[in-house]
């Protein structure tokens, strides 16, 4: 269960990135330009959301059935001071649930705004607050924290 999560996990990661990265790009241009906010920005602004929320659900599903989580949780005091189960016990989980709530927040901020500016302007900072955290918390290869591979397979 829990290889089968983590292989579905990793590869959300991309989805959650490339919706993000393509949101943010219609956000920028829409804040500076006088562009309408389309239902096709609407449907981008929500898909984003949604795959965060998906990727959220996954992780505190993985979360509670990972042995590498099991073993952080009942062994704490040693394992905290091991870098890669502190990471993936606590610094992984904070960050990325802090990222996941300021992508709701700027999903939710954006929809309540006026004009098409703002709404464009909202969802872009909220987004990209969202990104450099979830950026700084990935697991990269080339990551100074732990490392993961870029794809993982069955
Ligand atoms: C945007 C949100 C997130 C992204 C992009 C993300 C990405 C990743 C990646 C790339 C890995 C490494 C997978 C591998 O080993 O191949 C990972 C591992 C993990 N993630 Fe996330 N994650 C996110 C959110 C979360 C959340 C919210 C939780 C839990 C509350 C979580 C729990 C875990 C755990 C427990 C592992 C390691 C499991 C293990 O090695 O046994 N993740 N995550």
């Amino acid at each position: 269960m829990s290889s089968i999560l983590l292989v579905v996990h990793s590869a959300v990661r991309w989805l959650v990135l490339l919706s993000l990265t393509y949101a943010i790009w219609r956000g920028v241009r829409g804040w500076s330009g006088r562009v309408p906010f389309t239902a096709f920005d609407n449907r981008i602004r929500h898909l984003t959301a949604t795959i965060a929320h998906l990727q959220l659900m996954v992780g505190y599903t993985l979360y509670f059935s990972s042995p590498l989580i099991r073993y952080f949780r009942s062994n704490y005091t040693e394992a905290v001071r091991v870098p890669d189960f502190r990471f993936f016990g606590l610094i992984h989980v904070i960050l990325m649930t802090l990222a996941i709530v300021l992508i709701t927040i700027g999903s939710a901020a954006a929809k309540r705004k006026p004009t098409p500016r703002s709404k464009f302007r909202t969802m872009t900072g909220w987004y990209v607050a969202a990104l450099v955290l979830i950026f700084l918390a990935v697991p990269w290869p080339f990551s100074p924290l732990a490392n993961r591979p870029y794809f993982r397979s069955f």
